[in-house]
């Protein structure tokens, strides 16, 4: 008994050692995480993590291309990011002709790398608490309006002095909802090559079948170089630029994963809610999130449709699909995850607690006695507003109605020619330009007939579900002329319009004259966006604004008693986009009743999915070649290789493509996604589902160098075997 007892115990312990919530600020770690780190394995310093006196891992991380996280990999400026990080960029070069997107892409040479004109990469210098300069002036009492303009007077004259003779960016950033403040100086490189990336049946293996799924195949990954100037300083592009040489790269480890080793992930995770009261998970899941499903549901069923019928659609609508889907089964999976875990009574509960601590004493039942009925006021209005803009959103913009966009890009020239003493032709030739190149973009992925079907689709539906406050004035048509018909008024729209198609959108920019202001302006296109636009401007943003306005203020002081109820308890900010580290355990985990799921995917698992019929299951010959011929060099494992892991890092949207390490600080994976039973985490994390995907780095290697042949990039890296 007393050995079953002792076993219990350690098996408990064992576990809370190995799934840790949260997203740690690195400059912190010293005084918060190492002990802990090192208990759990960890084997280097605080210090080795985040430095400002020695080179140290941030050195080595980066935001890539404002959304996600990239790292280096050698002392040539090599990085390792997500493919679907790389996606826009390895769409951007191809072509009927060179379709990297089909068939992968590799320079063989540094000659043979490709620019991409806007793309960055940033690093971060240094960070430092800026509480009590940022809130310098600040009172209690003001206004909110008033807070934020002192905040924003003392954030710019921070950012100044941070910068000043520097070649730095610096941003200011709040951290526990306003009650704390950071500034970051970063370094942002610009001239930021392709160097390769596999065909998308390796880089998006399983598509959106799989996405968001363990057990995952995905070989997710692609590569660039950081180009820099003579000082190794950043430059614009420029083919005499020379590899960025860093302070440090990521020794990448042959050594793989076991169950149970340390892991760390080290990356920019964007947005999470940690904080947030029963109320607003009450609103997300049965109000916002239910709205949002419905009309991308409509969205993909139209594109899906046309996109099985033909291949060139396929091409076309590929990324557009792959960005709706993506949050689509998100927001699936969080309602369904929040729900098993009966997170809102949790929060319920934990708020009873709460309260009650509140009225133990008279000082706080001052402060806070009625944070949570004021709460409950606020979500009573807050939900209808939000699920219009975020409808009004959808339709608009996101992948809604195409037509309404091309329209837009009229606004800014149709303005230049209401100004009083008319436009100057240089103005007109500068906007012209600009609108030509976004005409260009837009028509090049442009099915009309899926436009059409979902602009007839998506307004009826969104009448079905906001306020009729929220009714732009052209639905009187709709309802008047076309007796509630949506077919008819799309029909009639794309007849009219000059907007549904390239040749007519080019001329008309091309003659686009004071007279043309008075033309676009009865384009139904036209009059369908600004319907809209003023809907927004009327009805929605005032009060969204003002609501949010409160929102903010009583989550800044939600969050302050929070951290007071539980002073015990080491508590990390929510995610905001900037640098944190997360640390947990190589771990499967049961998704459900009697299924348990392992830590690691093989080669294996790519044969068993094989399925030529389906898309998202086409397995490229060259790879079953390999397979067949046992063909794999340093990366075999039992016999085959392996291809993602899962651990317990507490990781979020922007955390794609960060570096995931070991207990020595070596590079073992690329983070890309999460699995299904664990996607609510943004809102509540549940150790025993939660878990973190990433594409082991062996396979990525196997793949760089048995597949595409180009193994002559990893003599630039630091392998460790
Ligand atoms: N779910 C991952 C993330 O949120 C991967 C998304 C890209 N893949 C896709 N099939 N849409 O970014
Ligand atoms: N796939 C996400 C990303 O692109 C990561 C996640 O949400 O887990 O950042």
């Amino acid at each position: 008994m007393k050995k079953l007892l002792l076993i219990i115990i350690s098996i408990q312990l064992a576990f809370s050692a190995s799934a840790k919530e949260g997203m740690w600020i690195p400059l912190l770690l010293e005084k918060y995480n190492i002990e802990e780190m090192q208990e759990m394995g960890f084997k280097l310093t605080a210090e080795d993590i985040y430095s400002i006196n020695q080179a140290s891992m941030k050195d080595a991380v980066m935001i890539f291309n404002g959304g996600c996280t990239a790292e280096l990999i050698s002392d040539q400026g090599l990085i390792i990011t997500n493919h679907h990080c790389g996606y826009s960029a390895i769409q951007s070069h191809s072509s009927v002709e060179n379709d990297y997107l089909t068939d992968g892409f590799w320079a063989m040479s540094k000659q043979e790398e490709l620019p991409n004109p806007d793309m960055t990469v940033t690093f971060l210098k240094y960070m430092e608490d800026v509480t009590d300069s940022v809130l310098w002036g600040v009172d209690e009492n003001m206004t909110m309006q008033k807070r934020e303009e002192i905040i924003a007077e003392n954030i710019k004259k921070i950012t100044e002095q941070a910068t000043k003779d520097t070649h730095y960016t610096a941003t200011v950033k709040p951290f526990f909802h306003g009650n704390q403040y950071f500034l970051f100086v970063n370094e942002v490189f610009k001239d930021v090559r392709l160097v390769g990336a596999p065909p998308s049946a390796i880089g998006k293996f399983g598509g959106d079948t799989d996405n968001w799924m363990w057990p995952r195949h995905t070989g997710d990954f692609s590569v660039f170089r950081i180009y820099a100037n003579e000082d190794n300083e950043p430059a614009e592009y420029n083919s005499a630029n020379k590899p960025y040489k860093p302070a440090k790269h990521f020794p990448v480890s042959l050594k793989g994963v076991d169950e149970g080793d340390f892991t760390m992930v080290f990356g920019y995770p964007g947005s999470t809610y940690q904080y947030v009261p029963s109320f607003h998970l009450e609103m997300l899941t049965e109000k916002v999130y239910p709205g949002l499903i419905d009309i991308r549901t409509h969205k993909l069923n139209i594109m899906d449709r046309y996109m099985e019928q033909d291949r060139g659609v396929r091409i076309k609508y590929a990324a557009k699909n792959a960005r709706v889907s993506n949050s689509w089964k998100r927001w699936r999976g969080e309602i369904r995850g929040l729900d098993i875990l009966n997170a809102q009574q949790k929060k319920e509960d934990y708020q009873a607690g709460f309260q009650e601590w509140v009225e133990e004493d008279s000082n706080r039942a001052a402060k806070y006695g009625t944070l949570l009925s004021e709460y409950e006021e606020l979500y009573s209005s807050l939900g209808e507003v939000r699920l219009g803009r975020d409808m009004l959103l959808e339709v608009i913009y996101r992948n809604g109605i195409e037509v309404a966009n091309v329209a837009s890009l009229f606004r800014g020239l149709a303005s230049l020619y209401e100004k009083e003493k008319g436009p100057n032709a240089e103005e007109v030739e500068k906007m012209k330009s600009g609108i030509r190149k976004d005409l260009t973009s837009i028509f090049k992925d442009y099915h009309q007939p899926i436009d059409k079907e979902i602009t007839a689709d998506i307004l009826s539906l969104y009448k079905n579900s906001v306020d009729d406050n929220y009714l732009p004035a052209f639905y009187e048509e709709i309802s008047g002329k076309h007796k509630g018909d949506y077919n008819a008024y799309a029909d009639r729209l794309f007849k009219k319009t000059i907007f549904a198609d390239e040749t007519s959108s080019i001329e008309f920019l091309d003659n686009f004259s004071a007279r043309s202001v008075k033309k676009l302006k009865k384009d139904p296109a036209w009059v369908l966006y600004e319907n809209f636009m003023d809907v927004y401007g009327d009805q929605i943003y005032p009060v969204y604004k003002s609501l949010n306005h409160k929102t903010d203020s009583l989550n800044r002081l939600y969050m302050k008693a929070q951290m007071e109820y539980e002073s015990g308890k080491n508590l990390y900010p929510d995610a905001n986009f900037t640098l944190r580290v997360g640390y947990g355990k190589v771990k499967g985990y049961q998704a459900r009743d009697a299924v348990q799921y392992l830590h690691q995917t093989t080669l294996e698992g790519i044969m068993e999915k094989d399925n030529p019929e389906i898309y998202d299951y086409r397995v490229p010959e060259r790879l079953k070649e390999l397979y067949r011929n046992k063909d794999y060099g340093r990366y075999e494992e039992n016999g085959t290789v392996p291809v993602c892991f899962i651990a317990t890092n507490h990781t979020t949207g922007g955390n794609s493509g960060s570096p995931v390490v070991n207990a020595e600080g070596h590079l073992i994976g690329v983070n890309f996604d999460r699995a299904w039973e664990g996607v609510m985490s943004d809102l509540m994390f549940n150790p025993e589902q939660c878990r973190n995907i990433s594409i082991d780095i062996r396979y990525a290697l196997f793949i760089i160098d048995k597949f595409a042949g180009a193994g002559y990039l990893l003599d630039e890296m630091t392998i460790v075997e």
